[in-house]
């Protein structure tokens, strides 16, 4: 049945130097740069110019959401690396700041995270005006090109004036690596109140270590974790550790995110995660997720492509939040994806949220409800037997650009085929995204969705997810941007992320269904503002 309905290093200390000079000129802002070139993400954060890769050091601070992120101004290509800068007071619309952190003659500026040191434990700030302590890794790329190991140390920087300037410790390296591991890096930064004290998480190789400190300065080695556990294909990095209440229950479980490249879940980066309790020292796997481990090795966040390094925001208001962004890109094919003003954006924020299911706790994720105010109308989407191909009648002027859908499929009993959306566009370029009922698998499908052969890794085959939800009603939410997807299937319990490169930005969106029928209960399609256009932070 066919139904249309409508719907309304190379740089020695003094190439160093030079860098900062050229970077310090530029220091962007969003008035300067439109953002409207093909590809450009119109809602998610991406660099005014050059190479972004994880995002850093993200805290909230008297109204601003602070993101730092892994920038290289002087090119789109990875390389010495400093900490861009951006702020929102609204989680939705982002204002470019000066670029906070530069290499030094310690090294480039790698990955971190930053903590309000609110009672000054650190003495770097004063009881009335509390420091922000940015904790991050130096990578020494002479001492690498001269084969030592010991090229990853931990460093920090504060800030007494809201993020806005950043002033290197004195001391630093905080953490010298005198056990000449060669990855060791990413430090995550969170106050332990049982124990009193920072513990900081950082990746080393193929497993992660926990380090306490009463002051940010002086710091000691607690624990190890993880060589036996998870996946071991790739090597550990940019881990976060924080508490979560199991949804609809009391329970507090802590969870431990390690993202890990190569070896994600559908090749190249991913990140991977484990639950269990940590007692200021020790981080101890809760007996069934471990269980589960053993059949499944390896937990993940997001089952896309274009998820990696993720983090969670420090000092939110509500102290139970678990506010969540990666970077919506991958180390298989990141530095040379069809873009050349700039080079990758970040995802939406999300909130994440603990689950107990058959399988043990699971995390799931959510786009930040601060992400309602994009949507400038809603169409509703009337109820249809879906059986074959059906394309949405879009309101004029509403493409998939720049879109967010909600879908309420309603499952066949004991059926099979499979289902979902495709988006296209007049040169016959397609996407789809969809689910599987007998393997009952979500599956991305980019191998038809425009430029790919820049990289034979980005496209070889489909991206496929477990359900974890259970429901006979399967949910999906999808924010589609120019050049990205990012579903939300069951409230969440499966995320799936990942980009693609169409040469026109796709108009049409198709509900098809094969080999079965599918009934879609009712949904609706928003169309979803640009961020950009509005020039600077919104108030
Ligand atoms: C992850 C990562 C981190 C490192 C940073 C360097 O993508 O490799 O481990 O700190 O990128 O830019």
């Amino acid at each position: 049945m066919r139904a249309v309905f409508y719907l309304t290093l190379l740089c020695s200390t003094i190439v160093l130097n030079a860098c900062r000079q050229t970077a310090e000129q530029q220091s962007p802002t969003n008035t300067s740069v439109a953002r409207r070139e093909q590809h450009r993400p119109q809602f998610h954060f991406s660099p005014p110019t050059q190479w972004m890769n994880d995002p850093n050091g993200m805290f909230y601070f008297e109204g601003e959401y602070h993101l730092f992120y892994q920038y290289y101004p002087d090119s789109n290509v990875w390389g010495p690396m400093h900490w861009g800068h951006a702020v929102s007071t609204d989680l939705a619309h982002w204002q470019d700041l000066p670029i906070a952190l530069y290499p030094d003659s310690l090294g480039y500026i790698f990955s971190g995270s930053a903590v309000v040191d609110q009672h000054n434990t650190s003495g770097l700030g004063t009881q009335e005006q509390p420091p922000i302590v940015a904790i991050f890794t130096y990578h020494y790329a002479e001492g690498e090109r001269a084969g030592r190991n010991d090229f990853q140390y931990q460093g920090i920087a504060y800030s007494t004036d809201k993020g806005r300037t950043w002033t290197k410790y004195a001391g630093n390296p905080v953490i010298p690596n005198t056990q000449s591991i060669r990855d060791f890096r990413d430090p995550k930064v969170l106050w332990h109140e049982a124990s009193q004290q920072w513990v900081m998480v950082f990746a080393a190789y193929d497993h992660l270590k926990f380090w306490g400190s009463k002051n940010l300065l002086e710091w000691r080695h607690l624990s190890d974790f993880g060589k036996e556990w998870g996946s071991h294909a790739g090597v550990w990095e940019c881990p976060d550790l924080f508490p979560m209440q199991v949804e609809g229950s009391g329970e507090t479980q802590w969870a431990l995110l390690s993202s890990i490249n190569p070896g994600g879940p559908n090749g190249g980066s991913g990140t991977q995660y484990f639950i269990g309790q940590f007692d200021g020292a020790q981080f101890e796997l809760d007996a069934a997720f471990a269980e589960n481990l053993k059949k499944e090795k390896a937990v993940w966040l997001d089952y896309g492509r274009d998820n990696y390094a993720g983090v969670t925001w420090s000092g939110l208001p509500d102290a139970q939040r678990r506010l969540f962004l990666g970077w919506m890109s991958n180390w298989d094919y990141a530095q040379v994806v069809p873009t050349t003003a700039w080079r990758s954006a970040m995802t939406l924020p999300r909130d994440l949220r603990l689950l107990a299911t058959p399988n043990g706790h699971r995390i799931a994720s959510w786009p930040a409800p601060e992400l309602l105010q994009l949507r400038t109308a809603t169409h509703p989407l009337k109820s249809v037997l879906v059986d074959g191909r059906s394309e949405l009648a879009l309101p004029a002027g509403v493409g998939a650009a720049q879109t967010e859908l909600e879908l309420e499929w309603e499952l066949p009993e004991n059926g099979s085929g499979e289902f979902g959306i495709e988006l296209s566009n007049s040169l016959g370029e397609t996407y789809r995204i969809g689910y599987n009922i007998e393997n009952q698998q979500f599956y991305s499908d980019r191998r038809n969705a425009g430029k790919k052969d820049f990289s034979e890794k980005f496209a070889p085959g489909l991206h496929l997810a477990p359900r974890i939800g259970n429901d006979k009603v399967l949910r999906m939410r999808l924010y589609l941007d120019a050049a990205s997807v990012e579903m939300f299937a069951d409230n969440g319990a499966t995320a799936l992320t990942d980009i693609f490169f169409p040469n026109e930005d796709f108009q049409r969106i198709t509900l098809y269904a094969e080999k079965c029928s599918v009934k879609l209960a009712g949904g609706n399609i928003y169309p979803l503002r640009r961020i950009w256009d509005e020039g600077t932070i919104r108030k």
